[in-house]
């Protein structure tokens, strides 16, 4: 079995972390404070009992309460740099971490705002931390195209500052196909693309993600387990997985980790990753992803140090970057 200590001295990336996602309970209460917003918990233990959910929409509507705490420049690169701090601690040695502007544009706040103070720790992450990232707008798909449309052009003046745009929020029924032209216009713009797919949605979802958005990553992506077809054309075209097991776990896609199919794809030969999702909601930073790996699967260090790898290759880093870290 793989120990703490030698997993976190693996070089690790993170590929699938919602930087809204990283708010721990005690930050929120100390932006809530510092805005002048009343929350609708008392405190820090109520909010965690909160989190208790039953599928992804139970944790999404929490989810999206939470981040109304996040109003300044200054609070959001509070929110980054307090996620960088976690990935120092996991020895995570590069991040592209996702952003949902969105949520924040659709109560007011403007998308400089929240690109300045997320990249402004970024940037710092870099220098201070010599942690390397490429950000990730991530456009929400209970919301139209039409809408998606809208943000990529408040989005046009950063442009600079992202290396792909993704697909997140309310799968079932918000299939791939609805955002065929906004992903082909990102492409267009020289634009990376993600999209989550197969985390509650069927696998018609992952092969119009791929067929359609044609993304160069599945995020989550698990239920590719109910298609063998499926899972040989991953394993076959080497399309990543960035599966998030705790996120899994609490989102109830599986009832417990022990179910977990990772290891199982990863022996497939799946280029499977490990991640954090929305840490603050989900129990645990990337570390602990691992070590949840280990407890309920008995992972070996051999299958620890393919994962870790995976993440490396499977990154958007240059391929002279990777040789650096392979
Ligand atoms: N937004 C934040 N986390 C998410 C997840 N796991 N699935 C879909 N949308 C999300
Ligand atoms: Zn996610």
């Amino acid at each position: 079995k793989a120990s703490e200590a030698f997993i976190r001295m693996l070089p690790k990336a993170e590929l699938h972390l919602h930087l809204e996602g990283s708010l721990e309970p005690e930050l929120m209460f100390r932006l809530a404070e510092r805005n002048g917003i009343q929350l609708p918990y008392g405190s820090v233990d109520e909010v965690r009992k909160a989190y208790d959910f039953t599928n992804l929409q139970s944790f999404l509507d929490i989810y999206y309460q939470c981040a109304d705490v996040l109003r300044t420049e200054q609070d959001f690169y509070d929110l980054t740099w307090a996620y960088l701090e976690h990935c120092q601690q996991d020895g995570v040695v590069h991040i592209e971490p996702f952003f949902d502007p969105q949520t924040h544009t659709d109560r007011g706040i403007d998308i400089g705002t929240v690109v300045s103070g997320i990249t402004r720790a970024l940037r710092d992450g870099n220098e201070q931390l010599d942690i390397s990232s490429g950000l990730i707008l991530c456009f929400l798909r209970h919301l139209s195209e039409d809408d998606a449309f809208a943000t990529l052009d408040l989005a046009q003046p950063y442009l600079q500052h992202f290396v792909g745009v993704g697909l997140d929020s309310s799968e079932v029924g918000n299939p791939p196909e609805k955002f065929a032209r906004v992903f082909s216009r990102c492409k267009e713009l020289g634009l990376k693309r993600v999209a989550h797919a197969g985390e509650e949605g069927p696998v018609a979802y992952i092969e119009g993600a791929l067929d359609i958005l044609d993304v160069q990553r599945i995020d989550h992506g698990v239920r590719c387990t109910d298609s063998e077809a499926m899972m040989a054309r991953l394993a076959h075209e080497n399309i990543p997985l960035t599966v998030c097991p705790l996120s899994n776990t609490r989102l109830k896609v599986y009832q417990h980790m022990s179910e977990h199919p990772i290891l199982t794809l990863l022996e497939r030969g799946l280029c499977v990753t490990v991640n954090a999702d929305d840490p603050a909601f989900f129990g645990g930073y990337l570390l602990t992803n691992y070590m949840a790996l280990v407890d309920s699967l008995d992972m070996s260090r051999e299958q620890a140090a393919r994962l870790a790898a995976n993440s490396l290759t499977a990154s958007f880093a240059s391929e002279e970057q990777k040789a650096l870290w392979l």
